[in-house]
């Protein structure tokens, strides 16, 4: 593994890892299923995009669409369009599983109305574990309000996985103030 130190004035990102050290990749947070978000505008892209994830090394995709596309109408829709792409794949013997999941846009203020929502199945979890995907406003001084929600999720008993972390290092500075390992 070698880490990419960035220099002054350069963007920062996490580390660089050269070498792969898993025997297949599963992605986590993609925007594929069409027409629900700022994502996939039709079924061809994003059996394109699912193509490029199986050329990668993907095995196992999870189709994330932002939380605003769930709620009310909204939901149906949204699962309609995942159902689609998951039989989509599968009849064009796509090499590729694929899971449900959700990017939670998470603040203070609807802390409590998203754990709701997720104990009600409004909003779902990833593949149905405890395991959720959150994000969080990229604004410097949020670490206070992100670290409270984390720990909301945590005593919910859902365990959060953070959404493209490194956006974060502008909300708390350098990569290494990052919190997230540090939350109890
Ligand atoms: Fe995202």
């Amino acid at each position: 593994m070698r880490e990419h130190r960035p220099g002054k004035g350069e963007p920062l990102y996490m580390p660089f890892i050269e070498e792969r050290t898993t025997e297949y990749l599963i992605d986590i947070h993609t925007h594929i299923a069409p027409n629900v978000d700022d994502g996939s505008k039709s079924m061809e892209m994003s059996l394109a995009m699912l193509r490029s994830e199986a050329e990668q090394g993907a095995k196992v995709v999870f189709l994330t669409p932002h939380s605003s596309a769930f709620g009310g109408a909204w939901t149906a829709h949204t699962l309609k369009r995942m159902q689609e792409v998951q039989e989509t794949a599968v009849k064009e013997g796509l090499p590729v599983q694929i899971c449900r999941g959700c990017e939670i846009y998470t603040n203070r203020q609807r802390i409590e109305e998203i754990l709701r929502e997720l104990k009600d199945g409004i909003l779902p979890s990833m593949n149905g574990t405890r395991y959720i995907l959150a994000e969080f406003s990229v604004h410097r001084g949020n670490m206070d309000d992100a670290k409270y929600c984390l720990r909301r999720y945590l005593e919910e008993g859902w365990i959060p996985i953070i959404a493209h972390a490194e956006r974060y290092c502008r909300t708390f500075a350098t990569v290494e103030t990052v919190p997230w390992g540090r939350i109890s």
